[in-house]
C-alpha cells in the first residue's frame, strides 16, 4: 500500500489538498494508495504518545500502524520557517524504534507561497528519513508560489505538472 502522509496538522491546509491531488494522480497511474492526514493526530500526542509514554494512546497508535503497514510513501511537506512543520519531525520521532520506515520508499513534494518549494525543508526531511533508513526517490517535486501554481485543486504550472507526473511514475517503478 503507498500512504500519501500530508505532513502538517494545520486545519484546511493546502497540504491535504495536495495530498488529495497527488492520490487522483496515482489512480491515473493505476495505483491505489491511502491518505494520513497529520490533522488527525490527537491533540495531545506529544506529551501522551512520545517517549516513555510509546504504544499508550490509541489514536496515535492508530496512525502508527498505517504507516508500519505500507511499503511506499509519498510526503506532502510544506515549508515552514524555511523547513518542514516541526509537527512533522514528532509525528516520525512517535515511531517505534527500530523505525518502522528502515528500508522502505518514497517521494517527497514541497510545497510553499515563497519561491522555494520548500528546496531546503525537503533537503532536512531527507536527511531525517535517510537516518532511518528510508529510500528517498531523486526525483522531488517543488510547487512554489502555490496561491498562482495550485488552484481549485489543481497544479497550473505545465512543466509542474510534467516533473510530478513523472515522479509518481518512478515511486511505482522504485
Ligand atoms: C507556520 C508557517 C510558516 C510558513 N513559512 C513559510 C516560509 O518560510 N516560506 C514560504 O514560502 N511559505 C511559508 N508558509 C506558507 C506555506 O508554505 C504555504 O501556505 C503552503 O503552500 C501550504 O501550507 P499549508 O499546508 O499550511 O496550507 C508558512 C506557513 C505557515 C503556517
Amino acid at each position: 500500500m503507498i500512504t500519501i502522509v500530508a505532513g502538517t496538522n494545520r486545519p484546511l491546509s493546502k497540504t491535504i489538498e495536495v495530498a488529495h491531488f497527488y492520490q487522483h494522480l496515482l489512480q491515473r497511474h493505476q495505483a491505489t494508495s491511502q491518505i494520513l492526514d497529520l490533522a488527525d493526530l490527537p491533540d495531545d500526542f506529544v506529551f501522551s504518545a512520545l517517549y516513555n509514554n510509546v504504544g499508550q494512546n490509541d489514536s496515535f497508535n492508530a496512525l502508527h500502524d498505517v504507516m508500519a503497514g505500507s511499503e511506499k510513501f509519498v510526503f506532502v511537506v510544506p515549508e515552514y520557517n524555511n523547513s518542514f512543520p516541526g509537527v512533522l519531525k514528532a509525528f516520525i520521532d512517535g515511531m517505534s524504534y527500530p523505525s518502522v520506515l528502515t528500508n522502505k520508499k518514497c517521494a517527497l513534494v514541497g510545497i510553499s507561497d515563497g519561491v522555494q518549494g520548500n528546496s531546503l525543508g525537503l533537503s532536512h526531511f531527507t536527511d531525517v528519513l535517510n537516518y532511518l533508513g528510508m529510500n528517498v526517490l531523486a526525483q522531488k517535486v517543488r510547487i512554489p508560489f502555490m496561491q498562482k501554481n495550485f488552484v481549485d485543486g489543481a497544479i497550473k504550472d505545465d512543466f509542474i505538472n510534467k516533473l510530478i507526473d513523472e515522479q509518481a511514475g518512478l515511486l511505482l517503478e522504485f
